[in-house]
């Protein structure tokens, strides 16, 4: 027993721990959760490490969010310009026990109190995944309760509900963040379809990208959007990306275009300009695709999701042509777009009243689309 693992068993408040005899031995064959019968109030702890953000969350009942502790490792990660996958495993090890010990007080709630985990097991940093999930099956251990592992992805879409737990199926997500761009149909809990997705970058990677070569610090979405807010965009014509006929998307173009732009950037022509101009042009190809999806499926509710759908201009754009085209919109709040526990939580709570869960032998995934 490794001083670790008794601070681990501290945290699932096993503080009278007292020696190897009885440490639990987590396998496969042991049984995850107690019988589990809906109640009326369920308490869920969310947890989410997929990436750089340590967070962890208590929701009750799908919605009702008592904690959502966040704990950012950008400020280490934009020295290198990105994430360092190895750097943000150890800084996951270091935060998950205190960043879930805050969740709890602050919901002011014991870990007896709960009645299920969830957790982000794909896709991410494999060794990220590894942190969060580790956690989950102690405390599923410990306290009998059910796991229920979570795809990142439909954590984001589920950040919707917390806002408005009576948004209605059928709904399309656009589901926008640093690794992926997908236009979803959502018919049910759990029931996805695909229409369309990037072929090539994702949303936040383009502002990213685009971001580093305008000398911008990382991430560059949140400093192009605060940088659009008074620059012209119509300053630079970047072009706009169509896949005829399907609902993807593709942004390696608009990259490219940024970094051609930059090597013959006029002397006068301001870094607000040149950031209303990218940013109107990645708008226009999300909206335009999304109100394509919408004419196609005739489903007139829209959602959006992931740290882009943070950006005030998409969402700016996306009220305006909604109310246009009669067009439902939902669209969490900024804090509830980029990454969090409390998405993560309020996805597991609707697996968990369809009976969906899982057992110590859930998996860690680095690649999976949603499907
Ligand atoms: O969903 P998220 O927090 O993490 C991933 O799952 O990837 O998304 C992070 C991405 C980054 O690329 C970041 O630049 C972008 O979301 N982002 C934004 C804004 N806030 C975060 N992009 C545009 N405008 C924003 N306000
Ligand atoms: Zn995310």
């Amino acid at each position: 027993m490794t001083q670790e693992m008794t601070n681990a068993l501290r945290y699932i408040g096993k503080a009278d721990y007292s020696g190897p005899s009885e440490a639990p031995i987590l396998t496969p064959e042991m049984p995850s959760h107690k019988s589990y019968s809906s109640t009326p109030a369920s308490l869920i702890l969310g947890l989410e490490t997929s990436c750089d953000d340590t967070s962890a969350s208590v929701v009750k009942n799908g919605s009702e969010i008592l904690s959502n502790i966040v704990s950012s490792q950008i400020d280490i990660h934009a020295k290198f310009g990105g994430i360092v996958p190895e750097i943000a495993s150890r800084k996951h090890v270091e935060l998950i026990n205190p960043v879930i010990q805050e969740a709890l007080d602050v919901a002011g709630i014991g870990f007896s109190d709960l009645d299920a985990v969830a957790v982000t097991n794909r896709p991410g940093l494999l060794g990220a995944l590894l942190t969060g999930v580790s956690a989950a099956k102690s405390i599923s251990a410990a306290m009998e309760i059910p796991i229920i592992g979570v795809h990142h992805l439909e954590g984001h879409i589920y950040a919707n509900f917390l806002i408005n737990p009576d948004w209605q199926f059928p709904f399309i997500c656009l589901v926008v963040s640093g690794g992926h761009t997908d236009l979803v149909v959502v018919r049910g809990h759990g029931d996805y379809e695909i229409l369309g997705r990037t072929r090539d970058d994702a949303a936040g990677e383009a502002f990213d990208k685009s971001a580093r070569v305008l000398g911008l610090p990382y991430p560059g979405g949140p400093v192009i959007d605060r940088l659009a807010a008074s620059g012209n965009p119509k300053a630079v014509h970047f072009p706009r990306a169509r896949l005829d006929d399907t609902l993807d998307f593709s942004f390696s173009g608009i990259k490219t275009a940024m970094i051609r732009f930059f090597e013959h950037k006029p002397a006068d022509m301001s870094v607000e300009d040149v950031a209303a101009s990218f940013q109107a042009a990645v708008v226009d190809m999300l909206v335009n695709t999304s109100l394509a999806a919408v004419e196609r499926t005739g489903i007139r509710r829209l959602a959006l999701a992931g740290g882009v759908a943070a950006n005030s201009g998409l969402q700016a754009r996306m009220r305006e042509q909604a109310e246009i085209n009669h067009i439902e919109l939902n669209y969490p709040p900024p804090r509830l777009c980029t990454d969090n526990a409390a998405m993560i939580a309020s996805a597991g709570y609707y697996h968990l009243i369809n009976s969906r869960m899982d057992d110590l032998a859930l998996d860690t995934i680095a690649s999976q689309p949603l499907r």
